[in-house]
Order: C-alpha cells, then sequence, then structure tokens
C-alpha cells in the first residue's frame, strides 16, 4: 500500500485542515495517508510519496515547510512529490496570487532538486483582517480582502484525487 506524508506548516490552522482533508481523500481512495506539521521530526524514508504545503506568508511559505522541503529533497528523490500554497492574494487577483506560489515553487525546485515534483497548486485560504499587524491593516485597508473562510472544498478534495495515478506504486 503505497505510504503518503502530507507535510504542512500552518500558523492559524487553515492549512491543517485542508493538509487533512487531502489525507482524508488519499485513504478513501485505498492510500495510506497522514498529515503532519512539517516540524515533528519526519522521516521521509518512511513513506512512498509526499504532499507539502504550506500558507503564503508576505510571498513565501513558513519557513519550517520551505526547510523540511529543501532538507528532505535529497532523502525524497526520485519519489512522487505534490506541493501546495495556501494564500488569499489570488481573491484580489488571480493572476498575482499564481505568480507569487509559481515564483516559491520555482525557487524551491531550484535549490532542492531531486524529488520528482508530480503535481502543484495554490488553494485559496481563511482571511482574518485580525491576524493582520496594524501596519497591514492600514494598507488592506485601501484593497481589502474579503474577510472569511475562502477554501474551496470541492476543489481541495478534486486536486487529492487526482494525485492517487500519480502516487500509487506501479
Ligand atoms: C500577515 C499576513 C500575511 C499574508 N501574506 C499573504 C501573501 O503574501 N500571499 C497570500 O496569498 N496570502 C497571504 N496571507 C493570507 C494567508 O496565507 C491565509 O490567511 C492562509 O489561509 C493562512 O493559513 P494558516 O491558517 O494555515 O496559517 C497573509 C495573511 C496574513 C495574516
Amino acid at each position: 500500500m503505497t505510504r503518503v506524508l502530507i507535510a504542512y506548516a500552518t500558523r492559524f490552522g487553515s492549512t491543517h485542515e485542508i493538509a487533512s482533508a487531502i489525507a482524508h481523500e488519499l485513504n478513501a481512495a485505498g492510500l495510506n495517508a497522514h498529515a503532519a506539521e512539517t516540524s515533528s521530526g519526519l522521516v521521509p524514508e518512511d513513506y512512498d510519496a509526499f504532499v507539502i504545503g504550506s500558507p503564503l506568508y508576505g510571498g513565501t511559505w513558513l519557513p519550517s515547510a520551505g526547510m523540511f522541503a529543501a532538507i528532505m529533497a535529497e532523502r525524497m528523490k526520485g519519489k512522487p512529490v505534490a506541493l501546495f500554497s495556501v494564500g488569499t492574494l489570488m481573491l484580489k487577483s488571480p493572476a498575482r496570487g499564481q505568480a507569487e506560489h509559481r515564483e516559491f515553487i520555482g525557487g524551491l525546485v531550484e535549490v532542492a532538486p531531486g524529488p520528482n515534483v508530480v503535481a502543484d497548486i495554490v488553494f485559496s485560504g481563511y482571511f482574518d483582517r485580525s491576524n493582520l499587524p496594524w501596519w497591514l491593516r492600514i494598507i488592506d485597508r485601501f484593497a481589502p480582502t474579503p474577510q472569511g473562510d475562502h477554501r474551496n472544498w470541492p476543489e481541495i478534495q478534486a486536486w487529492a484525487k487526482s494525485l492517487v495515478p500519480k502516487f500509487e506504486s506501479p
């Protein structure tokens, strides 16, 4: 049975719930999937395939997710890896949201070649203005990001399902 690790970082929990939903879909499809924080002492050799995800903060992943992907690259070598970002920039500007994700993933693959990246995507996340530092709240007032939960569960489930044939052992 294909063992899949969904390794994620989160600050306020919305990425944790996305990682759990992905694990749920993969398990329902017959894989053996397990979601865990990137900071929790994970052993890549215990898995056959990986999903790594992080929210975007200021255009980059949280450090623990980026570090996990970069440092573990050699140990995930040749195995299928799918990457996802979570953000809300795309609510105001889909093109900028996509560009931010692509730029980060592009940089990651450049510094950490080796894993076989089979898919990547950016999901819309959960925006709570009160999580912004005061100076960003002032900036946000001029072109406000819509507040609330923008996670698209059918899209997340469909993406998880699309990974099954890419992950299943030959
Ligand atoms: C201070 C701050 C900075 C953010 N920066 C970005 C960003 O650069 N790009 C983006 O798409 N979303 C950005 N967001 C939105 C978060 O990525 C989004 O709220 C996400 O769902 C948070 O995930 P978490 O609950 O797992 O921490 C930012 C949110 C905050 C509070």
